[in-house]
């Protein structure tokens, strides 16, 4: 196979995305959407994950040490799209209806129409430049009941809550379909 170097990138890596769930500090929920988030080991499964730059997600998780991740999928996609392109600085942010609930370990606020929910306790920060990782604990997953049926196969559990993934700027479905670019799906979410 003929190779071509290429700067740091991960273009053409497929990554799974969650939304972090926070409390502001007038205790109303936030969610960010994120990608850099994968798994370590410290005599059990943990998370890492990292954040670059300002954002209200990294002062709400630096403040409290706990947050929630709620995987995405295809359904939550213009959700999510909005949430990863509008600052929670800006207050009118979390202006639309969402089903929040809370965690049942933590004091996070859960996307109830996200199948799989992390809380999810820091107990590592790494200042890396503009970036900070944080290392975590798992303290509890909520599963929605579906993905609990054994009687199911993993496989059609898994293509029935339809995760998606990114790479390229692109979103893509569970089964490979371009969902959009970055930004796009998002622009009618407030429209419905
Ligand atoms: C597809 C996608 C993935 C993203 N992944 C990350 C990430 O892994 N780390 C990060 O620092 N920002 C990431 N962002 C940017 C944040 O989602 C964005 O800055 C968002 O506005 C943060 O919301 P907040 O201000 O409420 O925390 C991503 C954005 C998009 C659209």
């Amino acid at each position: 196979m003929t190779k071509k170097s290429r700067q740091a990138t991960n273009d053409f890596c497929p990554q799974t995305l969650f939304l972090y769930g926070t409390y502001k500090e007038n205790k109303t929920p936030d969610f960010g959407l994120f990608c850099w988030f994968s798994y370590c080991w410290d005599n059990e499964l943990c998370v890492m994950m990292c954040i670059d730059g300002e954002k209200l997600t990294k002062d709400r998780i630096k403040a409290g040490n706990v947050f929630s991740a709620n995987l995405v999928t295809e359904k939550l996609l213009p959700m999510a799209d909005y949430l990863g392109n509008k600052s929670g600085y800006d207050a009118d942010k979390m202006n639309f209806h969402a089903d929040i609930g809370k965690g049942e370990i933590l004091d996070v606020p859960i996307l109830m129409e996200s199948p799989v929910n992390y809380e999810l306790e820091v107990t590592q920060r790494i200042p890396f430049g503009e970036g900070e990782v944080f290392l975590c604990r798992i303290r509890n997953v909520l599963y929605s009941e579906e993905l609990t049926d054994q009687q199911i196969s993993v496989g059609e559990r898994l293509k029935n809550i339809a995760p998606i993934s990114t790479t390229c700027n692109t979103y893509f479905s569970y089964t490979g379909e371009v969902l959009g670019s970055w930004g796009e799906p998002g622009k009618t979410f407030l429209k419905h």
